[in-house]
């Protein structure tokens, strides 16, 4: 069995496919809701840099910090191979320290901070972030949620292409626990370099939310309030109305 954070390179490819839509929409938001002169943001469990590689590279100012140090390895030698610039540190999205009201936006999608499985970490999580935002700052929050009517996808398969690499992902829900709100999830990682076949496979956890539940943590803490919602199209022209039937959805989170 093996950590699919520890394989970055197959990760990166396998993530990256059709990412143009969430990197574009990210843009967007930070064109839309922050006006400093130097765009400065924050991304907490970064992994391999897949969002914020690009993000550098037009021009925004970026910290980010995960706890895997293969992927952070990753990152630091995608950074220096390119010449980009960031500030990339090893931290755990709960208890992560950077300097107060600096940051204009911060972003965590596709799922990371359901990595986050007490109540009481993706708490801290909430108020950690708010600390380093600018007062008005943004926190765009995307994850899937437990509809009402049941998930509509157990099994997901993707292909992606980088160059002679080729992976190819499935990833498949073989268990939700609604009470303990734990869902355990097991991806097949099959990159397919020239001449070999390889297989990787991961089995991971990761807290549920329903709708109501996400955003009795939201009230609780009492910090944000959401400016819009989005689903998985990332289309920053249609925001979605969320309802107890949503399954991806992204949050524009403002700074009270
Ligand atoms: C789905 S990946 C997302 C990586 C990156 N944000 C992206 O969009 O490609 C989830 C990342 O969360 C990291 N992670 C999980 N739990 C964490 C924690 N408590 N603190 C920091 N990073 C964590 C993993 O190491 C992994 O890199």
């Amino acid at each position: 069995m093996q950590n699919w954070y520890d394989l970055p390179t197959y990760y990166d490819v396998s993530f990256s496919h059709e990412m143009s839509e969430e990197l574009a929409f990210l843009k967007a938001v930070f064109n839309q809701y922050c006006n400093s002169k130097k765009t400065e943001l924050l991304e907490p469990a970064c992994g391999t840099g897949r969002l914020m590689t690009p993000l550098i590279r037009a021009g925004y100012d970026c910290t980010g910090f995960d706890l895997n140090e293969i992927a952070l390895d990753y990152l630091r030698k995608r950074l220096k191979r390119n010449r980009l610039k960031a500030n990339i540190f090893n931290g755990d999205m709960e208890s992560f320290h950077v300097k107060p009201d600096t940051f204009d936006a911060a972003f965590c999608t596709v799922d990371t901070f359901r990595h986050l499985l007490t109540q009481n970490q993706a708490e801290q999580h909430l108020v950690r972030v708010a600390k380093a935002l600018k007062k008005n700052g943004i926190y765009v929050l995307g994850l899937h949620l437990v509809p009402d009517t049941g998930l509509s996808n157990k099994v997901t398969c993707w292909t992606a292409k980088r160059g002679r690499l080729t992976v190819k992902s499935t990833m498949t829900m073989i268990k939700m626990d609604k009470k303990k709100r734990m869902e355990t999830l097991k991806v097949v990682l099959k990159p397919q370099v020239i001449n070999k076949k390889q297989s990787y496979t991961s089995v991971y956890q990761l807290r549920t939310y329903t709708l109501k539940q996400l955003m009795k943590l939201l009230d609780k803490i009492s910090i944000f309030e959401i400016v819009n919602a989005y689903d998985e199209f990332y289309d920053i022209s249609r925001p979605a109305t969320i309802n107890s039937k949503s399954e991806y959805v992204v949050l524009l989170l403002r700074k009270k």
